[in-house]
């Protein structure tokens, strides 16, 4: 029987802090769903995460923390390739490169640089201006034939699609050409506001659960969750903080809409926020006490992180060779 060839799949995350039940349903959990089918890269982006001043100390600690957590959320070093950016020089060497084939113009119609330079008047430098080349260096790197990214990054990967195919044309086939993989999770929103996208930067802190917290403080957030002034637990436009809490119960235990809806007929919200709130907390005990063990056990999380280093490094060193040359570098 002729083997049908796998695609490669390549996604990253920022070690900004403990990841969100969003990251978790909107991403993570996908990923290791995903290592089953595809061929799988995933990375923890600490090079991006430089765009914004981290405190030393403080960020080498939360990148080692953020690779324990992509492993207690079900990535498996030995189903993908798990690593993190800065230990595969070759991220840094083709994004220059790419940097050198992106246009001021393209550049500046980043909707999400307009964003973060205005958030940060302060420090608007230039690795936040061409952090689109980096990330389009991550994913051309290995050959990636679908990115799962949120639609926040859309369009950063449509313009890894416009710097390949430019490329490839300028120098000859090069790179694949990157397709968005949407198709995956669910958008979690805030708690206390369900308009917005849950995230830890939420300036009510009862918005956004954080994957590694208690079972009760989970329960008690649920408790609190923002509804409407109706009583039907059904998904409907117009009823945000409903939907939300039906979106994720409905992740964490597999029940569609309908079923929920007939579940909780004649029952209060009261009710089915404790439910989700239950629900939620059981589904991630596991995932903390996964987290846990493998904060205990570092010298095993430095074994996989090297190990994934060196699986990258093999496979983004062909491509930058293959770039030197196609550009004229001299090789040494
Ligand atoms: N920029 C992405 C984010 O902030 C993270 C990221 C970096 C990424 N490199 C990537 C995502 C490559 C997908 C592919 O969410």
């Amino acid at each position: 029987m002729e083997e049908q060839k796998k695609k490669v799949i390549l996604s990253g995350i920022q070690p900004t802090g403990i990841f969100t039940l969003g990251n978790y349903l909107g991403a993570v959990r996908n990923w290791a769903k995903m290592q089953e089918d595809f061929h799988s890269a995933y990375m923890i982006a600490d090079l991006h995460a430089l765009t914004v001043r981290q405190e030393p100390a403080d960020f080498r600690k939360r990148i080692l923390s953020c690779y324990a957590l992509l492993l207690a959320c079900g990535v498996d070093p030995e189903k993908s390739i798990a690593f993190i950016q800065s230990h595969v020089p070759a991220h840094s060497q083709l994004s220059w490169v790419l940097s050198c084939n992106t246009q001021f113009g393209e550049l500046s119609r980043m909707t999400q640089f307009k964003d973060k330079a205005a958030q940060h008047a302060d420090n608007i430098n230039a690795g936040l201006f061409t952090y689109p080349s980096l990330m389009a260096a991550d994913i051309l790197l290995y050959q990636a034939d679908l990115v799962p990214v949120g639609v926040d990054q859309k369009q950063h990967l449509e313009l890894t699609r416009d710097i390949a195919n430019r490329f490839n044309g300028v120098y000859g086939n090069t790179f694949t050409i990157p397709e968005a993989y949407t198709a995956q999770g669910a958008k979690i929103m805030s708690l206390a506001d369900p308009t917005k996208k849950m995230s830890k930067s939420d300036p009510n802190p009862n918005g956004c659960i954080l994957i590694l917290d208690e079972p009760g403080a989970i329960v008690k957030k649920f408790k609190r969750a923002v509804t409407d002034s109706d009583m039907e637990v059904c998904y409907r436009e117009g009823k945000d903080g409903i939907n939300n809490l039906m979106t994720i119960y409905s992740a964490v235990t597999g029940l569609s809409m309908d079923q929920i809806t007939a579940d909780f007929a004649g029952k209060g919200y009261g009710d089915f926020k404790a439910a989700v709130g239950e629900a939620v907390a059981e589904h991630l005990r596991p995932v903390r006490e996964r987290y846990n063990d493998l904060m205990n056990n570092k010298d095993y999380l430095v074994e996989c992180y090297r190990k994934g280093a060196e699986q990258a490094e093999r496979i983004a060193r062909r491509t930058l060779d293959k770039v030197y040359k196609k550009v004229g570098l001299l090789a040494k």
